[in-house]
């Protein structure tokens, strides 16, 4: 049985505007995309995220249910929570209607606020920095998931009102490393790291026991934390969200979220095991 607490788990502080966020936060896309009976059961998996630490929650108007049944879950303790979501279309009003509807799901504040995949960055980012001004808004970000848009993803990330961007981080997806993470880290930025299990595609292939049996004092049992462990040791990444519908893979997930972590030896290893 674990004895992982959510005091256990390491907090890391972005560095142009202070805010702290966990290690291990938990991504909707989806497994949050859900209604009736199983939105009822993801109040489970809010509740595990809550008692480990795995705090910071990412969503988006692309994810179908996901806002709304992620605004469920945290009803009456939304304050535990520090909620990321995007907005997402090329179209004025529909943004509009994006964040109406965002703001009220999560008690008149999102976070960290972040224009995903990009789409029409240049007035999202006027209007999410007015929103800010406003206090509804802690921090501003900018998301894409395909290196083809890194050339643009790098020229939004000088906009100095951009706090934070997510992109797609693992063994198997490691463009980010040439020239993303270091401009983030050179500008200060937080790095949120989607798809820390390559959308579950990494986990699909079995890894035996005895292969993980080097990692284990390094806290790593399991191949799900042996990958979350390999992103997190990187300290230019300040959060890993993976998504789950399961409460038991969530608290698994969370136990990775604290030292000792790997140096290139470990790194290098779990790279050869993908
Ligand atoms: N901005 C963007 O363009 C963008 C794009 C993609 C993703 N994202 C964000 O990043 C988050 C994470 O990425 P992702 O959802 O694509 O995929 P992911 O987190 O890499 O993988 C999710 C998959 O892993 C499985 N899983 C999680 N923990 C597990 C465990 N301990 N044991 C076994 N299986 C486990 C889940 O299945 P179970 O439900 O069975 O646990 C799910 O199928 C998203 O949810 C979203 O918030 C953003």
């Amino acid at each position: 049985m674990s004895e992982f607490q959510a005091a256990d788990m390491e907090q890391r502080a972005f560095a142009r505007n202070g805010m702290r966020v966990p290690v291990v936060g938990t991504g909707t896309w989806r497994t949050f995309d859900v209604r009736g009976r199983a939105a009822d059961d993801r109040r489970l998996v809010t509740d595990a995220a809550l008692a480990a630490g795995a705090t910071l929650f990412d969503s988006s108007p692309m994810y179908g249910e996901a806002e709304r049944v992620l605004g469920r879950t945290l009803e009456g303790r939304r304050d535990r929570a520090l909620v990321a979501t995007k907005v997402w279309s090329a179209d004025d009003g529909e943004a509009e209607a994006q964040i109406a509807r965002a703001l009220a799901y999560f008690g008149g504040r999102v976070d960290i606020y972040q224009v995903h995949n990009l789409v029409a960055w240049k007035s999202r980012l006027d209007r999410l920095a007015r929103l800010q001004a406003e206090g509804m808004v802690s921090v501003v970000g900018i998301t894409h998931y395909s290196p083809r848009a890194f050339d643009e993803l790098q020229l939004a990330m000088r906009d100095t009102r951009v706090g934070a961007i997510q992109i797609p981080y693992n063994p198997q997806e490691r463009d980010v490393e040439r020239a993303i993470l270091p401009a983030a880290a050179d500008l200060g930025l937080g790095v949120i790291v989607m798809r820390p299990f390559g959308s579950g595609g990494l986990l699909r292939r079995p890894i035996a026991p005895e292969a993980l049996a080097p990692l284990a004092p390094f806290g790593v049992r399991t191949w799900p934390q042996a990958l979350l462990k390999w992103i997190l040791s990187d300290p230019r990444c300040h959060v890993a969200i993976p998504a789950t519908s399961h409460a038991d893979h969530l608290l698994e997930n969370a136990e990775a979220g604290a030292p000792p972590w790997f140096g290139p030896d470990e790194r290098d290893y779990v790279s050869r095991l993908v």
